[in-house]
């Protein structure tokens, strides 16, 4: 294959894969979207095999197929819920290849690439030093979303002096390493890169569980800015419009993640993030909840749900463990049948990753216009005769608003409590994600169905067609 023609191949992958970002941006096309992304990546990656100068082709189709055997394996079998550890997994791949890619760029001959060597050092640089950090802070990211590392953030002494102290001396050793004649600065690079991978497990161990979704997304994000470097160093075009692509998109979501979070995004990349309470968190007291908590039953449920005009379901995490959604959709059905006007309310960060309730529901059929973002139901609360909250805890906790001393103090909830009555489905009283309690489980207008969110729903879907 000719240049021009790796040109042209190059244009269409990127155009496929704006049109990829485009159709994901909504549940309709989302689908659409998710084929437009294969499409432009098998082109890039046979445009770009058949054009590069090789004669190994029997172990790049070998390793191309056990790679992709293998990631069709892992994908096929990861639950929805542990989506997150796969995707951190999966960055992590992408720092390590960008730093073997960086040291092989170093230590291989320098033919093909456009610019000084200077300019290819600062990108060896560049691409290494953000893959280490990108490598180590998905491995963490991932044994904490694993649970294998406790989610709880560990908080050095002087954590920020001592990131800065790591920024500094990698800086040191990258002048080191630009100015070094032939391959005589590898030990630097071995340094500074040791020194990125210590920065990188630093930032993230510092940051709690309960903010891991936007440290995903930024090392998302990371990720796409490394592939970028890697493309700079490598002279491949399409590499660096699809590392722009990933980084800038992730650092995008990211920041609406944190904005949902009423976190600020500069604590995440500095790591801390979640640890300390917001800004005059300090001089407000904690409210404890006070009061019982009650309990309602599957037959007062389904009449509560029989009499209302209004009713909002809001899922959480609950209900992916449980994979009640079918059911929660067959109620739905019942309902408006019914005449009831049902909509479904959708937390940010309801689940465990981003959009992660609305897959759910469009996966059970439920209708996308009857299921609404927070910002658009929020206000509709008051005038709700139910809510049914299945298996969501910190997402309506209005400890948020209330408790300054609560890790999730300014996250914007759904504010289910100024409904007329709240049904709340768990198993038990715990807690949520957070760790911490719930004081809508003691409103006066609030009770508990406890148990399975899927076997409350079934049996209540059995209550509702009268069986
Ligand atoms: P959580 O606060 O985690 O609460 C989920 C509740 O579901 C738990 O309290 C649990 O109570 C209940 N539950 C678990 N299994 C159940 C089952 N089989 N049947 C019924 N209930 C069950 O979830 P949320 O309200 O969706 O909030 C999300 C949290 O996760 C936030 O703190 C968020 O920051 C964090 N997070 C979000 C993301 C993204 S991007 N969405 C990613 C990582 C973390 P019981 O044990 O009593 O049943």
């Amino acid at each position: 294959m000719n240049a021009a023609l790796l040109t042209v191949a190059y244009i269409v992958s990127s155009t496929l894969f704006i049109l990829s970002l485009r159709g994901l941006s909504s549940q309709e096309t989302a689908r659409r979207g998710n084929l437009y992304g294969i499409i432009g990546m098998a082109t890039a990656v046979v445009a770009t095999t058949l054009c590069a100068d090789l004669d190994a082709y029997a172990s790049l189709i070998g390793a191309l197929v056990i790679g992709a055997g293998i990631g069709a394996v892992m994908a096929a079998r990861v639950a929805m819920t542990a989506m997150p550890e796969l995707v951190a997994l999966l960055h992590s791949f992408v720092g390590a290849a960008a730093v073997i890619v960086g040291f092989a760029s170093y230590l291989g001959p320098d033919d093909g690439h456009v610019g000084s060597r200077t300019v290819l050092l600062i990108e060896i640089l560049v691409d290494v030093f953000i893959g280490a950090i990108t490598f180590t802070g998905s491995v963490i990211a991932f044994l904490k979303l694993r649970g294998s590392v406790s989610g709880k953030p560990l908080l050095l002494p002087a954590r920020h002096a001592l990131n800065l102290a790591m920024v500094i001396a990698s800086i040191v050793f990258g002048v080191m390493f630009v100015q070094a004649e032939g391959h005589t600065g590898l030990t630097p690079l071995l340094v500074m890169t040791a020194i990125a991978g210590v920065l990188g497990v630093h930032l993230v161990v510092a940051i709690g569980g309960a903010d891991m979704p936007v440290v995903v997304s930024m090392l998302n994000s990371y990720s796409g800015w490394t592939a970028s470097a890697a493309g700079f160093m490598l002279s491949n075009d399409l590499l660096i419009v699809v590392g722009a692509l990933v980084g800038s998109s992730g650092a995008i979501l990211s920041y609406i993640m944190c904005r949902a979070m009423n976190r600020s995004i500069w604590n995440v990349i500095f790591g801390g993030f979640g640890a300390d309470p917001p800004p005059g968190a300090a001089k407000a007291a904690a409210a404890q909840p006070v009061g019982d908590v009650k309990e309602v039953s599957l037959d007062q449920t389904a009449e509560a749900l029989r009499a209302a005009k209004e009713v909002i379901f809001v899922p959480g995490y609950g209900m992916a463990v449980a994979r009640a959604q079918h059911a929660v959709q067959q109620i739905t059905e019942i309902l408006r049948k019914q005449g009831t006007n049902v909509r479904f309310a959708i937390h940010p960060v309801a689940g465990r990753l981003p959009g992660h309730m609305n897959v759910l529901l469009a996966e059970a059929a439920v209708p996308y216009d009857i299921v609404l973002e927070m910002d658009e139901i929020n206000d509709d609360f008051p005038r709700t005769d139910v809510v049914m909250v299945v298996g969501a805890n910190d997402i309506v906790n209005p400890g948020a608003q209330t408790d300054a001393s609560s890790p999730i103090y300014g996250m914007p909830v759904l504010e289910v409590w100024k409904s007329k009555q709240v049904v709340i489905l768990k198993r038990s009283r715990g807690a949520g994600y957070a760790g911490v309690d719930n004081p809508l489980f003691y409103e006066p207008n609030a009770a508990m169905l406890l148990g399975d969110a899927k076997k409350t729903m079934d049996s209540l879907l059995g209550k509702l067609r009268g069986e």
